[in-house]
């Protein structure tokens, strides 16, 4: 099992950057966070090695995770990009490397840039390989391909509108973490009645119900905000204890609603 060498509550960074991204980052480490998720894509890894830099927590305290998009898949490209990106973070490594997406109609081979990711790792330039937005079947065909028992993470899309169970089973049968993305449903979570009922209950607000709803299935999340208060109550939902029924509540809100879901995605399970 893969469990627990991806600190459970990651700092999101998506759509942030220059100073309100500086700032997430610093409150958010201030509080206690040590996971930063970023990507080529985001256009933001300069901003985030500069504000873990003036931080000032040593580098090996910090868990950061990039992501190579999908027009960086061929081998050379794979292993160059990923160079640039930890350049980009200031740093030698990146404690994870995901591959974003899955090469669209699989014009890159699979076998090729898993095969560059496992030698990324090889290098040194990762401490750890993943993959997001993986299906079920493409989950399948990476781990049986050679250096696919490597990786540990499949992150993906999963809030209580889209519980995406299908591939969060797959993730859990293989061994691996399941990482949750747009967890708060990019807030929507917020004004839920169901999930705004069991918050009052708990004394909590529905994005820590939610988050604690993940964090009690094992799921990494990485929710992002600007906000101090938001940042703290966030690391605080890891604490909330959720009954059966609260889960089930949860559950029954799955109405298949994806967020994420360009036009180069994968057929969805
Ligand atoms: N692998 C992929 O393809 C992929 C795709 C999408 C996202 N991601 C990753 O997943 C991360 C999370 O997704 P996301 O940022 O799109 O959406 P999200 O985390 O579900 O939602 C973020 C929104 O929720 C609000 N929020 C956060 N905490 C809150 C709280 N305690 N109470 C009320 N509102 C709260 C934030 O606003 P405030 O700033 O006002 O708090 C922000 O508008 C991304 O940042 C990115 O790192 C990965």
């Amino acid at each position: 099992m893969s469990t627990g060498i991806i600190p459970p509550l990651g700092l999101g960074t998506f759509r942030l950057k220059g100073e309100p991204l500086m700032g997430s980052i610093h409150k958010a480490l201030d509080l206690g966070y040590r996971h930063i998720d970023t990507a080529q894509m985001y256009e933001n890894e300069e901003t985030v090695g500069a504000a873990v830099d003036a931080h000032g927590l040593p580098r090996e305290e910090i868990f950061l995770t990039t992501k190579i998009w999908h027009d960086r898949l061929r081998h050379d490209d794979l292993l160059e990009s990923l160079q640039q990106s930890v350049n980009r973070l200031r740093s030698d490594y990146v404690d994870l490397a995901l591959i974003h997406w899955p090469s669209p109609n699989d014009e890159v081979p699979m076998e090729e840039y898993i095969g560059a990711l496992v030698e990324a790792k090889q290098q040194g330039l990762a401490k750890h390989v993943g993959v997001s937005n993986f299906t079920v079947a493409q989950l399948e065909q990476a781990r049986a391909l050679p250096g696919g028992d490597q990786l540990i993470t499949n992150q993906v899309e999963v809030h209580p509108f889209l519980t995406n169970r299908k591939v969060v089973e797959a993730i859990r049968k293989q061994g691996m973490t399941v990482t949750a993305y747009m967890p708060l449903a990019v807030g929507k979570v917020m004004e839920d009645a169901t999930l705004k009922e069991i918050a009052a209950r708990h004394d909590a607000s529905p994005a820590q119900v939610v988050l604690a709803w993940l964090h009690q299935q094992e799921a990494v999340v990485i929710p992002s905000s600007t906000k101090e208060a938001h940042l703290k109550a966030n690391l605080q939902a890891l604490d909330l204890t959720l009954s059966d029924d609260d889960v089930r509540a949860i559950e029954s809100l799955d109405r298949g609603e994806r967020i994420a879901d360009p036009d180069f995605s994968p057929r969805w399970d």
